[in-house]
């Protein structure tokens, strides 16, 4: 019996070009995100080429935390079942510290950390009930070290995999396997306005990259795996004065 992925932030992006990559392989498909009219097309597009077996589509704002139970319930039931869980929603939003920017730090914490915390849980309550699942986290490689202009992101994505890594010692020996995925940039409208983008790779090889890692059941990897799985440990140790020029 083919499986059921549930995705967040699946309007654009990263969980858009996933959509298609897992229809394609054959999964059912649970899509939330803010944008339904998006949602809609993409699912019109992914029957068009793919026929997946189901696709609920649902709007979603992740910062709604309650909705985002209610979400997970009422696609569990429409879909017949979810059996893997993408927490993908995020911001970036390019905040800087001491410049008035708190509100933007405060929304990047709020979507990309609490939410995706709250999309974990009712995953992980909704997993134990049924005694398998499988949950997977969009970290970043900005977990790795603190870089400027945006604090709040970093953290996010820090505080999200140190989560996951909690959540997978707690929830040790339930059948429920924890993947972390660390990408490097991904062409989305996250980060185009950026004036460098070191490795850069399409939406659809990173779909394609994180759909493998997601079927092998890694338990973190970066995106692309090389090279930037030297280029993180590198980013650790260089000294600050490095890291202040970025
Ligand atoms: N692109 C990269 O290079 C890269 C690298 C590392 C990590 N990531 C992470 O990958 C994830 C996807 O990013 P992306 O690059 O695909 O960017 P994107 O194209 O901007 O997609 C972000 C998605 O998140 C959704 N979203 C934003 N706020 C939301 C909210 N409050 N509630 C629900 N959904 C929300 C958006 O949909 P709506 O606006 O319709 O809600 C959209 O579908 C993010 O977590 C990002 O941090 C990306």
């Amino acid at each position: 019996m083919s499986k059921t992925i549930f995705i967040t932030g699946a309007s654009s992006g990263i969980g858009k070009a996933l959509a298609f990559e897992m229809a394609r392989k054959g999964y059912g498909l649970a899509l939330a995100a803010r944008n339904h009219e998006s949602l809609r097309k993409i699912r019109e597009e992914v029957h068009r080429t793919y026929s997946p077996p189901v696709t609920a589509i649902r709007p979603l704002d992740v910062t709604h935390y309650n909705d985002v139970y209610a979400a997970f319930s009422e696609m569990a039931e429409e879909t017949g079942g979810i059996d893997i869980v993408l927490a993908n929603a995020g911001v970036g939003l390019g905040e800087k510290v001491g410049r008035g920017d708190f509100d933007k730090a405060k929304q990047t914490l709020e979507v990309n950390l609490i939410g995706a915390i709250a999309t974990m849980d009712a995953a992980a309550a909704y997993f134990l009930q049924k005694g398998k699942g499988h949950i997977v986290g969009i970290s970043s490689v900005a977990a790795f070290r603190g870089m400027p202009k945006s604090s709040a992101y970093c953290a996010s994505k820090a505080g999200l995999a140190v989560y996951m890594e909690a959540m997978r010692a707690e929830l040790y020996r339930k059948n429920i396997d924890i993947t972390v995925l660390y990408p490097g940039f991904i062409d989305t409208s996250l980060n185009d306005m950026l004036p460098s983008r070191p490795f850069l790779i399409s939406v659809e090889k990173g779909a394609q990259i994180i759909a493998k890692l997601i079927e092998k059941k890694v338990k973190s990897s970066t995106v692309p795996v090389f090279p930037w799985n030297i280029v993180g440990r590198i980013l650790k140790i260089l000294p600050t004065a490095v890291i202040a020029r970025m």
